[in-house]
């Protein structure tokens, strides 16, 4: 089995970046080209691109992009161009820290080059965020070796549940938790994959279950109701998650209803695996309740694919994300080391 994905969730063409349009998936395939900063930024707030890591990657090239749109010959005027553009696409999503961090790296190399001329500074902004995104693909690959580590002790073929998406499409390829399961099947060891819709957004069904089906690795959708069902059937071994920001005690934001799902893992004694990149985890945050919780539009529990559900006058609540406390998770499976708790300890001494 090819261990490569076939998804290509954002493409760099030099000057514009094409990103696939992951509100149509599955049934179109069709690509938004941000050619500005505030394009980039209305993609990610629009969920044109999703999914921690992906984030973060178009980020970085949002900030390249400010860059090569500058056209004045004034360092000062550049400088504040620079940082106007930073602030947009920091307010584009709350709760995933890769967006901060990627913002981050780009803002250094900004200071870093500061005495250079401008041309060169654009050059090192492009530069840095495609190291950003070849950087995210090697990553995902080590996370999922590390998972074949974490999961060693199952001898047979394993049957796993995801949430969300945490692929191809989530990242710059690959995958985190998909990463995971994607090295498993690598060396035959999926028996099949329980691929939770994911209400209201549909990342599983229509994201998830789309990268499974390409790569042939064996799978069925469930509504996120039924997952309890299947834990109590022995229809899963191990649940294995991505991340959007894990606090320094272990605390880990993912799509709402991940939260559930470490409950149900608890109560079934099943182990519940956390897939992420060091960039996900926020050590300048003690725990959990630190983390912002981005509260998204309404209209994504009204209206299914734009099909109205729902009557506007009722009221409607939309967290996107929700917190699975350290005590539910087995292991953080990261591209350095899998991490066992106590993670208050064991997280900090990885980082
Ligand atoms: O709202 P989304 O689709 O951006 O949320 C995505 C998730 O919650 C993913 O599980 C998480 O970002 C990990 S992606 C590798």
């Amino acid at each position: 089995m090819e261990n490569k994905s076939k998804v290509q969730t954002l493409i760099w063409d030099g000057q514009k970046l094409k990103l696939i349009d992951q509100r149509k998936l599955p049934f179109i395939k069709e690509y938004v080209i941000c050619d500005s900063y505030k394009k980039v930024a209305a993609a990610i707030k629009d969920m044109v691109v999703r999914g921690a890591p992906a984030i973060g990657v178009t980020a970085a090239y949002g900030a390249a992009i400010a860059g090569i749109q500058y056209n004045g010959n004034s360092k000062d005027d550049f400088n504040l161009f620079f940082e106007k553009a930073i602030s947009l696409l920091a307010s584009s999503r709350p709760t995933a820290v890769n967006l901060f961090w990627a913002l981050n790296r780009m803002k250094k190399v900004f200071a870093e080059n500061k005495n250079n001329e401008i041309e060169f500074i654009k050059k090192k902004l492009i530069e840095e965020a495609q190291l950003i995104e070849a950087e995210d693909i090697e990553i995902n690959k080590k996370i999922g070796e590390n998972g074949i580590k974490a999961l060693k002790d199952f001898k047979d073929k394993i049957k796993i549940l995801t949430h969300c998406n945490a692929g191809a499409l989530a990242t710059a390829g690959y995958g985190t938790a998909l990463g995971v399961i994607r090295s498993l099947a690598s060396i035959n060891k999926i028996k099949h994959v329980v691929v939770d819709e994911t209400r209201p957004y549909l990342q599983g069904a229509r994201l998830t279950a789309w990268e499974l089906e390409q790569e042939k690795i064996p799978f069925f959708i469930i509504t996120d109701n039924m997952a309890a069902y299947m834990m109590s059937k022995g229809e899963v071994d191990a649940v294995i998650v991505g991340a959007d920001r894990i606090a320094s005690n272990g605390d880990s934001a993912n799509k709402i209803g991940t939260l559930n799902l470490s409950i149900l893992a608890s109560y079934y004694k099943l182990p519940f695996f956390v897939a992420a990149p060091l960039s996900t985890i926020d050590v300048n945050i003690k725990d959990g309740d630190e983390i912002p919780i981005e509260e998204r539009d309404g209209k994504e529990v009204r209206e299914i694919m734009g099909v109205k559900i729902i009557s506007d006058d009722m009221i409607v609540r939309n967290p996107s994300f929700d917190v699975s406390p350290a005590k539910n998770i087995t292991a953080i499976i990261t591209e350095k080391d899998v991490i066992y708790p106590p993670f208050k300890k064991n997280l900090i001494k990885i980082i």
